[in-house]
């Protein structure tokens, strides 16, 4: 078995974007969100909510829930396209978005942006497409793929076992891609060979949506520059937290774990 690290606090904490007196909107990371459709809505409030968590100076979404957002996020810029989102430095894309050829071209879009990418949920059903897992593995921008066990295991093919850790850096290596395998004890992967667990999770995030929530975090923390893998890992760590804070007071929805990152957030250095 590889070397494994577990995240830890005092690592999220170092590596977390801090203000400076001079940031502004660009510079703090403008994430654009491909996420729901009229069909699911939700799945798109859930990620931009996720992404305004985050550090992100601004949100930009593009996709078919634009009134529902714009309505519930005042501060996100929404329009119906990718192709017509504007410049982002980081994209996340997938939940909610459907699989049918304007899912697809949404994606592919997507993928062709130079920008680092999370791909999540219905993007990774649509990667069982060759043409569209080629595109990825060129594409010289980082991507995280965060697939749960049931899309694991449609993108390889089979089940990732009882040895998480080998199984996601098999998906990594074969995907050119940092792999999220989410679970109780979510475990990150990089392409060469290194590998993370996160040991904050808590089975009150075992709810619909929560993952929407994980995926917009993400994206705002590599829109923010951080290194995939890290980012990665932050993202899982603090989604953890935000899932036990958010017990705290009754059982759990996703809106509730956007919610709770804000604590959370607040108790970095
Ligand atoms: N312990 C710790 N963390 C957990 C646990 C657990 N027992 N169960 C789930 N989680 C975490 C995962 O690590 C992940 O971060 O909750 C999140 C769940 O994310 P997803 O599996 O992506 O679920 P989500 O998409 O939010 O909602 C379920 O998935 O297959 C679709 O259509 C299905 O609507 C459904 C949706
Ligand atoms: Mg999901």
């Amino acid at each position: 078995t590889p070397a494994l690290h577990v995240v830890e606090w005092s690592d999220v904490a170092q590596w977390w974007p801090r203000l400076g007196a001079t940031s502004e909107k660009y510079t703090r990371g403008v994430v654009g969100v491909a996420t729901g459709s009229a069909t699911y809505p939700g799945a798109a409030m859930l990620s931009v909510g996720g992404a305004l968590a985050g550090p992100t100076g601004l949100v930009r979404y593009a996709g078919g829930a634009r009134d529902d957002v714009v309505r519930e996020h005042p501060s996100v810029i929404v329009t119906g396209r990718v192709a017509d989102a504007g410049r982002v430095q980081a994209w996340v894309c997938g939940s909610g978005l459907g699989t049918d050829e304007r899912a697809t071209t949404e994606l592919r879009t997507v993928l062709a942006a130079p920008v680092p990418a999370v791909l999540d949920a219905d993007a990774l059903t649509l990667l069982v497409d060759g043409s569209l897992a080629d595109q990825l593995r060129r594409r010289d921008a980082p991507i995280v793929v965060t697939p749960h066990d049931r899309e694991f295991t449609r993108l390889c093919g089979e089940t990732p076992g009882a040895d998480r850790v080998a199984a996601t850096l098999r998906l990594a290596a074969w995907m050119n891609a940092v792999v999220l395998l989410k679970g109780d004890r979510t475990v990150i992967g990089t392409p060469d060979g290194r590998a993370y667990v996160n040991p904050t999770g808590t089975p009150a995030l075992a709810t619909g949506g929560t993952g929407d929530v994980l995926a917009g975090l993400l994206g705002s923390l590599l829109a923010a520059g951080l290194p995939a893998e890290r980012a990665a890992a932050s993202a899982a760590y603090l989604h953890g937290l935000a899932g036990r804070e958010a017990a705290r007071s009754g059982p759990v929805t996703a809106p509730d774990v956007a919610a709770a990152l804000r604590p959370v957030l607040a108790r970095l250095p």
